[in-house]
C-alpha cells in the first residue's frame, strides 16, 4: 500500500478559491455596495466578483487595503470611498482565526485597521475561509496589534503591561518585520507588533483594553462582528454557517 501524499498548500488554495467563489455568487446582487476584504481568499473573492462585473452585474466596491484597492481597480470593479455611503450592504474578508462562536484574529496582512472600519459599516460582514482556519480557541495565530510609529517602543510597554494583567508572560509582543529587518509599515503609516497568546483568553475585555493604551490604533480581535462564514474545503466544495 502506499500513502497519498497531500500537497496542503495546494489543498488550501483550493479551499480559499471555493470560498471566494461561492461568497460571489451568493452574496453580490445587482447595485450591491461591498466591503471588499485582503488576503488570498478575499482576493479570490475580487477575482470571481469581477468575472460577474464582466457579465453586466452592477456593483461598488470599498477595498479594505490599497492591494485590494489596486487589484479591483485592475479588474474593473467601480470603486468607491467609505465615505461616500453611509452604510455597505455587505462585506466579505477573511480570517487568521475563527472560533466556534465567529471571534477571530484578523490582520495577518497588516491591514486590520481598514478592514474593521469596512466591517463595521457595513450591515452584514461575511467571512471567506479555507478549513485551516477554523479553531477551537483563538490564540495560536499572532494577535496583530497596530500601533503608531512615534511611540511604538513606549506603547509596546503598555501592551506587554497590560498582558501581564491578564496573566499571559512578558515579552510576547514583538514588532513585525520585513525579510531585509525593517519593521513592517501598514497602509495608513504605522507599525504592527504581533502579540503570541497560544490561548487567547478575555478576548472581549482585550479587544476594548488594547485599544485604550495611548498609541494603539486598533487590534486584530474581530468579536460579535461577523454575521456569517463561508468555509471552502480541499475538494473544491464551500459551505456557508
Ligand atoms: C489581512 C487579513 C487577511 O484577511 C487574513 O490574513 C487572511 O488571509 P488569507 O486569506 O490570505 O489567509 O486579515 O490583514
Amino acid at each position: 500500500m502506499t500513502t497519498p501524499t497531500i500537497d496542503t498548500r495546494n489543498d488550501q488554495d483550493r479551499a480559499k478559491l471555493a470560498a471566494g467563489r461561492f461568497a460571489a455568487d451568493k452574496y453580490c446582487f445587482d447595485g450591491a455596495r461591498l466591503g471588499l476584504g485582503s488576503g488570498t481568499t478575499s482576493h479570490y473573492f475580487v477575482r470571481a466578483l469581477a468575472e460577474k462585473v464582466r457579465d453586466g452585474l452592477q456593483v461598488v466596491g470599498v477595498p479594505t487595503s490599497n492591494g485590494t484597492r489596486d487589484l479591483a481597480l485592475e479588474l474593473g470593479i467601480t470603486l468607491v470611498d467609505l465615505d461616500d455611503i453611509d452604510q455597505l450592504d455587505v462585506c466579505i474578508d477573511g480570517p487568521d482565526e475563527i472560533d466556534p462562536d465567529g471571534s477571530m484574529i484578523k490582520g495577518g496582512g497588516a491591514c486590520l485597521l481598514w478592514e474593521k472600519l469596512v466591517a463595521r459599516t457595513s450591515a452584514r460582514m461575511v467571512v471567506v475561509a479555507d478549513h485551516t482556519k477554523a479553531v477551537q480557541t483563538l490564540g495560536r495565530f499572532p494577535l496583530p496589534v497596530e500601533i503608531v510609529q512615534f511611540s511604538w517602543g513606549t506603547t509596546s510597554k503598555a501592551v506587554r503591561a497590560l498582558l501581564g494583567e491578564h496573566g499571559y508572560p512578558a515579552d510576547l509582543a514583538i514588532v513585525r518585520r520585513e525579510r531585509d529587518g525593517a519593521p513592517v509599515v501598514t497602509d495608513n503609516g504605522n507599525f504592527i507588533i504581533d502579540v503570541q497568546l497560544d490561548t487567547a483568553r478575555d478576548v472581549a475585555e482585550l479587544t476594548v483594553q488594547l485599544n485604550e493604551i495611548p498609541g494603539v490604533v486598533e487590534n486584530g480581535f474581530f468579536v460579535g462582528i461577523a454575521d456569517e462564514v463561508v468555509f471552502g474545503w480541499p475538494d473544491g466544495s464551500a459551505q456557508a454557517y
